[in-house]
C-alpha cells in the first residue's frame, strides 16, 4: 500500500488564501509514491477544486459533511453536494468537532455510512483524550469509537473505502507528539479489529496517524509498522514546510 498524506487545514483559508496556498504549492517538488490530499474547508472546495491537479495533489477533501443528502437542515452541507465537487474523501468525527460541537460516536458512524452510499472515502478520526490515556484507557476508547462505525454497517467497498485516523487528542496542536511504539501498539489494534471485521479485503482500509506530525517526525511514523500515513495539522498551513514534509515522508 502506497502510504498516505493528508493536510487538514482545519478553519484556514478562504477560497483567496486557498489559491495563494496552492499557488505556492505547485513550485514543490513531490515524491511520485505518495498518495497526497488536502482537507479544505467547505468555501474553498471550488477554488481548490480549479487547481489542486495541478499543484500535484490529486486527491481533494472536506472536513465534514452531513448524514443526510439534503433536505431541512440549515447550515448543513450533505455528501451529495459534496460529491459535486468530485471529492476523494471527507473527514468525519475530527475530536475538534467531537469536543467543540458535541459530535458523538453515533453522528460520526451515520455520516461515516452516508458518505460510503456517494462514493466518497470517509476518514474516521478517533483517538483518546489525556485523562483517558492516563487512565490507561487508551485502547478501550479507540476500540468502541472504531467498534462504533463497524457495528453501523461500514463497507469495504471501492470508492467509497474507509481511512481510519488515529489522532491522540492530546497530541493535537500540542507539539507534544505521541511516539511511533506508542502510536504503533493503537494502529495494530485497529488493524486487528478491520482484520476480524473485514478479512482480507482490510488491507484496502490505511491507519494513518495524526498528531503533531511535521516535516523533522514524519519519517518515523511512516517508518514503523501499522502506519499507513499522516494526517498533518499546522504542518500543512505553509505550503513550502508542507512540501518538505511530503518530501521527509518517503526514504530518499
Ligand atoms: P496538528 O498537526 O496541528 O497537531 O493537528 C493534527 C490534526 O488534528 C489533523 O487532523
Amino acid at each position: 500500500m502506497r502510504k498516505t498524506v493528508i493536510a487538514n487545514w482545519k478553519m484556514h483559508y478562504g477560497p483567496v488564501k486557498a489559491g495563494a496556498w496552492i499557488r505556492a504549492f505547485r513550485r514543490e517538488r513531490l515524491p511520485k509514491d505518495l498518495e497526497i490530499g488536502v482537507a479544505v474547508p467547505f468555501v474553498s472546495l471550488a477554488a481548490a477544486r480549479s487547481s489542486l491537479g495541478r499543484a500535484g495533489v490529486p486527491y481533494l477533501g472536506a472536513q465534514d459533511a452531513f448524514w443526510a443528502n439534503e433536505g431541512a437542515f440549515t447550515g448543513e452541507i450533505g455528501p451529495a453536494m459534496l460529491k459535486e465537487f468530485a471529492l476523494s474523501f471527507c473527514l468525519v468525527g475530527h475530536s475538534e468537532r467531537r469536543q467543540h460541537l458535541g459530535e458523538t460516536d453515533d453522528m460520526v458512524a451515520k455520516k461515516a455510512i452516508s458518505l460510503q452510499k456517494n462514493g466518497i472515502r470517509p476518514v474516521i478520526c478517533v483517538g483518546e483524550t489525556d485523562a483517558q490515556r492516563k487512565k490507561g484507557e487508551t485502547l478501550k476508547v479507540v476500540r468502541a469509537q472504531v467498534a462504533a462505525v463497524l457495528s453501523a454497517g461500514l463497507k469495504v467497498d471501492g470508492a467509497g473505502s474507509p481511512i481510519i485516523a488515529y489522532e491522540p487528542v492530546w497530541a493535537i496542536g500540542t507539539g507534544k507528539a505521541c511516539s511511533g511504539q506508542d502510536a504503533k501498539v493503537v494502529h495494530e489494534a485497529i488493524h486487528d479489529m478491520l482484520n476480524k471485521k473485514f478479512g482480507k479485503a482490510a488491507s484496502e482500509i490505511p491507519v494513518i496517524y495524526g498528531g503533531s506530525v511535521d516535516a523533522r517526525n514524519v519519517g518515523e511514523y511512516l517508518s514503523t509498522t501499522h502506519i499507513d500515513g499522516v494526517l498533518v495539522g499546522s504542518a500543512s498551513l505553509d505550503p513550502r514546510a508542507f512540501g518538505m514534509l511530503c518530501r521527509a515522508s518517503l526514504p530518499a
